[in-house]
């Protein structure tokens, strides 16, 4: 289980987080970031959609029933998950949304003992909000859909306090 304090942001009273495992969820996941990421950042919607969509285990975020965050993580490497694509609206940040997807998700994560680290691949003005989950910097900068981005990761063990 994550140690993630997912209580510290105050998120809609009518608010929770479900797996998108069926297409139509799926569908809404790839809504919500087609808003955030290629309407918002300029992400060629090409490349938003990969190789990766069904090895992926996909989360939506639904306030009042209406999707409005979603967050994707897959296996990596041997013990190591890769958290991608968190998205929230623009409508609908700063409610602790984005912070209750990465709970979520590392909860989820932190249940698989065969999984010790997470890492992702941060734009730089997020890493603070990484950081503050405890996500450390690797790595020297790198463009990505001519966003610069450090690579991060999270030791599951340090955070369990095990060994
Ligand atoms: C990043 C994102 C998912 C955060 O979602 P959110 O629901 O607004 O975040 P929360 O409300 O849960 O914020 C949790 C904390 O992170 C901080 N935070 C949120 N967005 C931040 C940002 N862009 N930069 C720095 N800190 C941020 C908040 O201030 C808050 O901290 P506080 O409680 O000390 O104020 C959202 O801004 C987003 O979708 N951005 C565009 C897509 C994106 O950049 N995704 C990440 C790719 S690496």
């Amino acid at each position: 289980m994550s140690s993630v304090n997912d209580t510290a942001h105050s998120a809609p009273a009518d608010f929770e987080i479900i797996e998108a495992d069926t297409r139509l969820r799926h569908a809404q996941c790839v809504q919500i970031r087609t808003r955030v990421f290629v309407f918002g950042q300029n992400i060629p919607a090409e490349r938003e959609i990969d190789e990766h969509e069904d090895t992926c285990r996909h989360y939506l975020a639904l306030a009042g029933g209406v999707p409005v965050g979603t967050v994707r993580w897959r296996p990596y490497t041997s013990g190591t998950a890769k958290v991608e694509r968190l998205a929230v609206l623009e409508e609908a940040r700063g409610r602790g949304i984005g912070w209750r997807l990465m709970a979520h998700i590392l909860a989820e994560i932190g249940d698989r003992t065969e999984i010790t680290h997470v890492r992702l691949a941060a734009q730089d003005p997020i890493i603070p909000f990484y950081q503050a989950m405890g996500f450390e910097v690797i790595g020297n900068a790198f463009e990505d859909g001519c966003l610069s981005h450090h690579n991060m990761i999270l030791d599951l063990r340090d955070r369990l306090g095990g060994g």
